[in-house]
């Protein structure tokens, strides 16, 4: 098998967080995440999960996720644990549940049905 450009020979990872970094036109009938700021948030867990040297996971952007009036929409695997984030939040529990999986219980997407 390939070597990956992190020196992987075996795909996959402990842990992959998907943000939504989807965007529409300002005066669209529905939010986007990237309008309220995902592309920022987004480097910024990637910087300190860099920093705490969790190698065995990856934050990526991904395209809509489809709650968006829930957004900044991102979903943790292989938990499947869906989160709403915000742009300037307080990113230690993000990163807690990268390392270990512990759930982020103050950012868990609160959906209607519940
Ligand atoms: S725009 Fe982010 S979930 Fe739809």
């Amino acid at each position: 098998m390939a070597i990956d450009p992190k020196g992987r020979a075996k795909p996959g990872y402990d842990r992959h967080m998907f943000i939504c970094g989807h965007e529409r036109p300002p005066n669209s009938s529905r939010p986007s995440c990237k309008n309220r700021g995902s592309l920022e948030l987004l480097p910024r867990i990637k910087q300190v999960a860099r920093e705490q040297g969790l190698s065995s996971i990856r934050v990526q952007k991904s395209g809509c996720l489809d709650f968006c009036e829930n957004g900044i929409s991102c979903v943790v695997y292989p938990e499947g644990t869906w989160y709403q984030l915000s742009k300037d939040m307080d990113i230690a529990s993000i990163i807690q549940h990268l390392k270990d999986g512990t759930v982020s219980t103050v950012n868990l997407m609160k959906l209607d049905s519940e």
